[in-house]
């Protein structure tokens, strides 16, 4: 048994048979940066060179933080949202009844509101939180993690050292001090690991493990998916990544202006926000780019699917299932006479039928689609996913000709919001903030 992608569906309608050729005709190009980037520590995603660290790491914090009842996440984007897919995925009692602990609260927005709620309704003393910033200088997390440290100050007095943790870089930026000077505990985001590929490091790893988590296991089903591109980067034209890779490459070329991500493991549904962010952060740039849609099955088949199936014809998909599914109990045999095919049927096969006829009305209707299969549902499989939508996403810039690791666009709106806020140093956006705020205004009352 293993995971598989399915292709027979790829190239079709509009896109042409033969249109990821081009793209698979540059692998040696490819496979050459990916050894050069590898060696030069460039792609630490990939490889981990970190693992071994972290493996030693991690379990040392462990019986410090495993007494509390609560874990507050400060982190926003990259540092979210890869533990609350993993959170979804594996701890998801949260959301059911007569959930007992532990809790996972992760805050990754800097909506007043609901930050009172917790604040007000959390006690320090069960509470330890965990600041993540792979930069340390993120002024929504920052700005969490004064008033988290003042919380619990006020709680504890300097007890408040013991309930706080960084996740940051190991020698640069703001957060990192704030450990230094106060003797917090920490943990590195190891360099060149970028928010949104470090899922599988401690930025995601340590909630996971509070959580009980098999964190290990993420990590096994990662490195295997990683293992054949890291030990050998000219087998690169074999990869399942790199072939994703030329297919989505092709599906720019031919207009196709959006990527659908249709996950049909309900409990992995945050993996499509997770997903969406890696793919548009990564691969919007210089007016290129397919839009990531993620969409839930089956709740969104009576949603968005309508436009997925009958809209303009500029979609393709990512379509994901996994084997072995929880069957759950059966259908009765007194059912109305108008349902009695579903009699003695499990609950479960709703999904896998609904799955089926879903795939295969979005190819009938002109969707170029890939069909990726999972062995199972379970922390290893995860761990491989990831890894294969990271290298997907960094094969699928390489190819446009874009760096997939950095984020420029998104400086713009910071830099203004920071000047808006009083920060020194910004006299260019001061002007700007003036001059669109004296702007003649057009408005409409409703
Ligand atoms: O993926 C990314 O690089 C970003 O989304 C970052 O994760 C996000 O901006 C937060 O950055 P930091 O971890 O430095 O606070």
């Amino acid at each position: 048994m293993s995971h598989s992608v399915e292709w027979s569906k790829a190239y079709t309608h509009r896109l042409p048979v033969n249109a990821g050729e081009p793209f698979f005709l540059r692998r040696t190009d490819i496979s050459e940066r990916l050894a050069r980037e590898l060696a030069a520590g460039e792609l630490p995603f990939l490889n981990m060179p970190y693992r071994e660290k972290l493996m030693d790491d991690l379990p040392l914090l462990l019986p410090r933080i495993k007494p509390f009842r609560h874990m507050v996440v400060l982190g926003i984007g990259g540092s979210a949202l890869g533990a609350r897919a993993i959170q979804r995925a594996f701890a998801p009692g949260q959301d059911e009844p007569n959930h007992n602990g532990p809790w996972l609260w992760i805050v990754d927005n800097v909506c007043a509101q609901s930050f009172e709620v917790l604040m007000s309704k959390l006690n320090p003393s069960d509470t330890v939180v965990v600041c993540i910033s792979k930069s340390g200088g993120t002024i929504e997390t920052l700005a969490q993690y004064f008033l988290a440290k003042e919380w619990l100050t006020a709680a504890t007095g300097e007890g408040w050292k013991e309930h706080m943790i960084v996740v940051t870089d190991k020698a640069k930026g703001y957060l990192r001090e704030e450990a230094q000077n106060y003797g917090l505990s920490s943990l590195e985001v190891p360099d060149c690991l970028g928010g949104r590929y470090s899922a599988l490091s401690a930025v995601g790893l340590l909630p996971a493990a509070f959580l009980g988590i098999d964190w290990q296991a993420l990590l096994d089903g990662a490195c295997a998916v990683a293992r054949p591109l890291t030990k050998n980067p000219a087998s690169l034209g074999e990869h399942p990544s790199f072939a994703i890779a030329c297919w989505a490459k092709a599906l720019e070329e031919y207009h196709y202006s959006q990527l659908i991500f249709f996950c049909y493991i309900p409990s992995w549904a945050a993996y499509g926000l997770w997903f969406a962010q890696l793919w548009a952060e990564s691969l919007g740039k210089n007016g290129k780019g397919t839009m990531p849609v993620p969409a839930v099955g089956v709740t969104d088949q009576h949603s968005v699917n309508q436009m997925f199936l009958d809209g303009q014809r500029d979609k393709g998909c990512l379509f994901l299932t996994s084997r072995g599914r929880p069957e759950s109990r059966r259908f009765g045999t007194n059912l109305p006479e108008q349902w009695s095919w579903l009699a003695g049927k499990p609950f479960g096969s709703l999904l896998e039928a609904e799955a089926l006829g879903t795939r295969m009305a979005l190819t009938t209707n002109g969707v170029p689609l890939v069909y990726l299969d999972m062995e199972d549902a379970g922390p290893r499989s995860a761990g491989a996913l990831m890894m294969l939508l990271e290298a997907t996403t960094v094969f699928t810039g390489w190819l446009m000709d874009i760096n997939p690791l950095d984020q420029p666009a998104v400086e713009m709106g910071k830099r203004l919001a920071n000047a808006r806020l009083g920060a020194k140093g910004y006299p260019e956006e001061d002007a700007r903030l003036a001059a669109f705020l004296a702007a003649l205004r057009r408005e409409q009352a409703f």
